[in-house]
């Protein structure tokens, strides 16, 4: 059986070591900023599932616009502290909650949605076609997926920067598996091929730290966090720094046929 990556035990470290810094700035700026261009805009309140939320950091500021959300997770962790959080926030009405894996989840069971956030997931997943498949069924037709993942070439490019040559000689596989390093990183090329077979097109495409983790003997004094994140948003969708970004984030629109690409060259 494909493997999957539960966050019991990691949500503490997740927290502190992504949205307690500059890196989940970044992240939520740059989603924020790609999520309200890219998106059609309508007065309709969608219907959203966040995928692997988490504790729905994206997903609480779309239910506070007035859409609704189902967050599926593994982890019992995360999920707590999201019902937390959106108690406190009082979005309680807007949210529902699924504790098991994605790949479980089936459209006769839970309806088909407007808008999927699957953001830092894909890598922590052994099977990610499958899973791309999966979230591919519970979409509407024309509905969008909104995909962040832990892009492969960045990590190589930070290695290499750093002289980790060990590590690249090793093809990027640790020795020792650290507690929030994903298993299974993603080459774009290769997302997109997936997205692509499953009859996606891509409308958007962002990305995600493209500089800030590679910066090291700042001349003068180190940039305000605001003054760092507003270089990462001017930079994030310009080559060739967007493909140097640790995480990719791309927005893919379901195609809005009812008959599914593989069987389409069977129709007379
Ligand atoms: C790095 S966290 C990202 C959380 C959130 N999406 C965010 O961006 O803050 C990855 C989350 O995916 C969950 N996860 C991993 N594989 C999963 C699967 N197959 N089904 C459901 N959740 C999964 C983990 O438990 C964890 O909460």
């Amino acid at each position: 059986m494909a493997r999957n990556t539960n966050f019991d035990g990691k949500s503490r470290t997740f927290s502190r070591n992504i949205y307690g810094t500059t890196k989940g700035q970044i992240r939520l700026r740059v989603l924020a900023r790609d999520l309200a261009e890219w998106l059609p805009s309508g007065n309709q309140p969608l219907r959203i599932l966040d995928a692997g939320g988490g504790f729905g950091p994206v997903s609480q500021r779309l239910a506070a616009e007035g859409h609704s959300v189902v967050l599926c997770d593994l982890s019992a962790e995360m999920l707590d502290e999201a019902r937390t959080q959106v108690a406190e926030k009082d979005l309680t009405e807007q949210f529902d909650f699924i504790h098991g894996p994605i790949q479980s989840l089936t459209e006769a069971d839970i309806g088909r949605f407007d808008l999927i956030l699957c953001h830092a997931v894909l890598e922590w997943v052994e099977d990610q076609a499958g899973l791309l498949a999966t979230l591919n069924a519970l979409l509407r037709p024309g509905g969008h997926l909104s995909l962040m993942y832990y892009n492969r070439d960045g990590l190589l490019y930070h290695s290499l920067v750093k002289g980790n040559f060990d590590y690249v000689h090793a093809n990027l596989v640790r020795k020792r598996r650290q507690k929030l390093t994903p298993g299974w990183p993603c080459r774009p090329a290769d997302v997109d091929d997936w997205l692509h077979k499953l009859g996606f097109v891509i409308n958007g495409r962002s990305g995600v730290r493209v500089f800030h983790d590679y910066m090291s003997n700042v001349h003068g004094p180190f940039p305000t966090e605001e003054a760092l994140i507003e270089m990462e948003l001017t930079h994030s969708r310009i080559e060739p720094f967007m493909h140097l970004g640790r995480y990719m984030h791309v927005l893919a629109q379901k195609n809005d046929q009812t008959v599914m690409p593989a069987q389409a060259g069977t129709q007379g």
